[in-house]
């Protein structure tokens, strides 16, 4: 992690510029939206939250606020306007811009009432610290315990003939349900390949039989001969599997295909690497719908994420025991031994993203899943274990007050966290940890693998390890 870019200012691509301009005798707003980002779902999110804002004040004048999304007629109109907006400003196309916003409209205005934005905040958003005082994503500090940071031990090659395993890394499989071979590889949706992508012509390619090298996720085929090859340069000890089943269509997803999606992508992995094989997931933001959508479990009803994290347990039984499936139902995350010494930690990291338009609500912590973290590592400290943690947004592109104390965790016990792996970048990289006083000393690594899918303009990806199990 670069912390010169963590010290970026928390909107990273939101800055929200509001005028006002004098007309007759009222106030009137303006709102300018700028949203400093290419990715279609990160623009979509930035224009909800920066658009209803300024709607807001501009429907409702500055005085009065968010109770009046209860009103119906208003979330319709602000509804409304957010889709004409996502038209002009050319997100994409008219039903996408439509449906995606039928799609998110509930859950977002919801969260911005629940946010409890008063218009003092909303202006401090709006126009800047002059004019209130805006503390959404907060900063804030885990606790550490108060034992000691035992002396750092310099890394050292293992002795030969150290146990050693063989671990797979597969992450972003991304399948496509609707992928057509003979469809256009180009469209301006933002995912191609697709029946409803348009008819190809002599100018625009077409999407291939395994895949395409453009806006585009994967065929099943291609995910099947995939895991039928990945079985075959087996034997594999364990596997970690790092998130994101569905396709991109983000403007057309429902509970139901989420789920089944999950089901079978599950049981075709079951089915190709044997029940002899253990695989470990972790959550991606693109597994629920409307995606980056995962309210923490303070959130209860049809709203919370009830309906996902219990079908996540019950798909994942076969891999994971009792105690993981329960932290899993409650938020996501969870933790279990692999084998002596050495433990799992699978980090929800959808409660650390910028994207999660929840962390309106409350960014702090959520589900405590840091603060329980550093018990989990804590306890392993105590009995000489070493902890392997996983998740799918890397810690390094997640909200300031949550990579920050990530870091400082990773700091504390380095002695402890023997590797770290994520997905979600699609490509092949790594992201750096040092030491907080000097900067200098490099403690940790997280991997970030690349995606089984194309999109955008890749070749399929996995990786395998050799992982060299040290047990002290
Ligand atoms: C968090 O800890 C840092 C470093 O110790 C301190 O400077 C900061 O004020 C703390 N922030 C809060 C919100 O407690
Ligand atoms: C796409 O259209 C073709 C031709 O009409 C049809 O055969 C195919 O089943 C369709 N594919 C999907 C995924 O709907
Ligand atoms: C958009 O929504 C309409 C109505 O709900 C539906 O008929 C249509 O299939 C959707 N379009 C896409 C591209 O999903
Ligand atoms: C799984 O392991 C058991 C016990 O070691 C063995 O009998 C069985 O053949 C294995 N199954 C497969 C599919 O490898
Ligand atoms: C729960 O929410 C989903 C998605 O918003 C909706 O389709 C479903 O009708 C809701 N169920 C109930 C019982 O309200
Ligand atoms: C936000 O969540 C944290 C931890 O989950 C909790 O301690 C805190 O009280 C919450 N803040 C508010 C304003 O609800």
């Amino acid at each position: 992690i670069d912390l010169r870019t963590l010290r970026k200012p928390l909107f990273k691509y939101t800055s929200c510029v509001a005028h006002t301009h004098p007309v007759s005798q009222t106030s009137c707003w303006k709102l300018k939206v700028q949203c400093h980002t290419r990715a279609f779902t990160k623009r979509l999110v930035c224009l909800w939250i920066c658009g209803s804002v300024g709607l807001c004040l501009w429907i409702c004048g500055s005085n009065v606020f968010f109770n009046h999304f209860q009103d119906s007629v208003n979330e319709e109109r602000v509804a409304h306007v957010l889709a004409e907006a996502c038209i002009r400003m050319h997100l994409a196309e008219e039903r996408v811009c439509r449906n995606i916003t039928e799609l998110f409209r509930d859950d977002v205005i919801w969260a911005l009432q629940k946010s409890l934005l008063w218009p003092s905040e909303a202006c401090a958003l709006l126009v800047g610290p002059s004019c209130g005082k805006f503390d959404l994503y907060a900063p804030w500090n885990i606790t550490l315990p108060k034992v000691p940071k035992p002396p750092v031990i310099p890394p050292s090659a293992p002795a030969a003939g150290s146990p050693q395993n063989r671990v797979l890394f597969l992450t972003d499989i991304h399948w496509d349900q609707e992928y057509a071979e003979g469809s256009a590889a180009d469209c301006k949706d933002p995912l191609c390949c697709r029946n409803d992508s348009g008819t190809p012509s002599w100018r625009r390619r077409e999407a291939g039989y395994w895949g395409t090298y453009s806006k585009c996720d994967l065929p099943l085929r291609t995910v099947e001969h995939l895991l039928q090859h990945v079985a075959k340069s087996g034997p594999w000890d364990w596997v970690y599997w790092t998130g994101d089943i569905p396709a991109h269509n983000v403007w057309a997803q429902t509970r139901a295909q989420q789920l089944s999606e999950l089901t079978v992508i599950t049981r075709l992995i079951h089915k190709h690497l044997g029940p002899n094989v253990t695989v470990y997931p972790a959550i991606g933001n693109h597994e629920s719908t409307p995606v980056n959508s995962f309210p923490p479990p303070s959130e209860h009803g049809n709203r919370s994420s009830a309906w996902l994290y219990n079908t996540m347990a019950e798909e994942w039984a076969p891999w994971l025991p009792e105690q993981a499936l329960k932290t899993l139902r409650y938020g996501g995350f969870y933790t279990l031994q692999i084998q002596p010494g050495l433990r799992l930690v699978s980090l929800n990291m959808n409660y650390c993203a910028r994207e999660n338009f929840w962390l309106m609500v409350n960014s702090t912590d959520p589900a405590n899943q840091l603060q329980w973290l550093v018990q989990v590592l804590q306890a392993s400290e105590d009995k000489g274990e070493k902890v392997h943690i996983i998740g799918h947004i890397p810690p390094g592109l997640c909200l300031g007050s949550w990579s920050w104390n990530y870091y400082h965790i990773v700091n504390r016990y380095e002695g402890t966290i023997a590797g770290q792996f994520f997905g979600h970048t699609h490509t092949d990289e790594f992201q750096m940890f040092y030491d907080e006083e000097t900067l200098t000393r490099p403690l940790s690594v997280a991997f970030v693998a690349p995606s089984v899918t194309t999109y955008v303009n890749l070749n399929p990806g996995k990786k395998g390890s050799l992982e060299e199990v040290t047990v002290c």
